[in-house]
């Protein structure tokens, strides 16, 4: 490097604008392991606080995508295009939008993630399918896409492998909260995966990353910002996650879910239905020209036809998936030991705490704490009523499911029972997209 990175952390303490070059010699350093983890995570900490400019963000962002593999697309008869989520509580939206943007014409190639905490990651939910191949190689990952239009798999290792490294990092040097660092992270893997539209869904609330509406707005102008800077259609919608998505918290129980949405079978949870329409629309808008009306009348005329579930059945059949073996092992929530909770009271429920449901999953099964831990795939919450239904005594506000911690449903359903609260009037109706 032509600066030292000792001047540099001087520079960035004291609040300076660093060059991009400086930023791309750093990044292309720390990536072959000529940069010491001690100063990394002093730079990580110097831009926590100091911050960075746009420019210094963009160029952390593409020094991180060009640190691996980039994909190109360009063989593809259709445009790209991509949504990804900063992670909510029952958040299958992916399941549904991929599927439904593809089958209106759109190539979707989704390198997604496995969860770690609370949430859990769209390759754990879709290797609830028996044989669902998660871990495709980037040249089947390929083929899947050229032949249905759609691909769900876990990033390989050949992506920003700078954002593998600085972000493990990060986790255990209290660097993750800072917004220039999360777009560089977010957008080097979505730029390297090479949709040609990008579209994010920003969580804000109590299930979230993002807790303000002022914090998910600041990530949702700079992810945008930034992949606009890359050379990327992009728009951004924020989000409300004090609430669960749909009636599914878990990672079986919320691929029913997205197929009962993608069939139209049973009670259609809205939330989950009209923000899949909205981002497969931005989706359909931003890369094919249409007007977005337009595109939300096709995406829900796709979903009503079947052609989004055929797209989801083929792709799922491509990567090795038995689907009719899952819908038949999982109707009614499969034959794992399960609990139902059932309320004392007359009311409308006012609220149903994210945030409590996600614990009471994770302590199911449902998720991992560390990389390496196994997860329970039938593990998890099925609400049975939703925001502003009405319930009476002794009805069931929900079922609990746990295989390998059944052991724990009885104190799961008490600590389950704490999440809703209920009113004697009906409670306002919920603002799903907040910005
Ligand atoms: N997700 C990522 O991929 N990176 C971050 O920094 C935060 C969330």
């Amino acid at each position: 490097m032509e600066t030292p990175i000792k001047i540099l952390l001087d520079r960035k303490r004291e609040g300076r604008e660093l060059a991009v070059s400086e930023i791309r010699a750093l990044i292309a350093a720390y990536t072959k392991g000529e940069v010491p983890d001690y100063q990394m995570a002093a730079f990580a900490m110097a831009v926590c606080c100091r911050g960075m400019t746009a420019q210094e963000t963009l160029a952390l962002t593409e020094s991180m995508r060009d640190s691996g593999s980039c994909l190109d697309w360009s063989d593809l008869l259709r445009p790209t295009a991509d949504k990804h989520s900063t992670g909510g509580v029952g958040d299958k939206l992916s399941l549904i939008i991929q599927p439904l943007a593809a089958s209106c014409g759109v190539a979707v190639p989704s390198l997604t993630g496995r969860g770690l905490g609370l949430t859990g990651g769209t390759a754990d939910k879709l290797e609830s399918i028996p044989g669902y191949n998660a871990s495709l190689s980037l040249a089947d990952f390929k083929r899947v896409v050229a032949d249905c239009g759609c691909s769900m798999t876990v990033q390989t290792a050949e992506i920003a492998p700078a954002d593998k490294k600085l972000y493990a990092l990060r986790d255990v040097t209290g660097t993750v909260p800072s917004i220039p660092l999360i777009v560089a992270s977010i957008l080097s893997k979505k730029l390297a995966e090479g949709a040609g539209t990008l579209v994010f869904d920003v969580k804000c609330g109590k299930g979230a990353f993002m807790q303000t509406p002022d914090q998910a707005q600041a990530l949702a102008e700079a992810l945008v910002n930034g992949a606009k800077g890359a050379g990327r259609k992009a728009a951004a919608l924020v989000t409300a996650m004090d609430e669960p998505l749909g009636f599914a918290v878990g990672n079986a129980l919320e691929v029913k879910e997205a197929i009962d949405v993608l069939k139209g079978e049973g009670r259609q949870p809205e939330d989950v239905v009209s923000l899949s329409v909205e981002f497969a629309a931005l989706m359909l808008s931003l890369a094919k020209g249409f007007d977005l009306e337009t595109s939300r009348a096709r995406c829900r005329e796709n979903l009503a036809n079947g052609k989004a579930y055929a797209v989801f059945a083929e792709m799922v059949r491509l990567q090795g998936g038995d689907l009719a073996r899952f819908e038949a092992e999982n109707r009614d929530g499969g034959d794992a030991p399960s609990l139902e909770l059932k309320v004392e009271r007359a009311g409308y429920v006012a609220s149903i705490d994210a945030q409590q449901v996600a614990r009471v999953a994770f302590a199911l099964g449902a998720g991992r704490a560390k990389t390496d831990d196994a997860i329970d795939p039938a593990a998890g919450v099925r609400l049975a009523v939703t925001h502003g239904d009405a319930v009476s005594p002794g009805q069931p506000v929900a079922k609990l499911f746990a295989r390998t911690k059944s052991a724990g449903l009885e104190a799961a359903a008490a600590d389950l029972a704490a999440a809703f609260s209920f009113t004697a009037e009906p409670p306002p109706p919920r603002r799903l997209v907040l910005a």
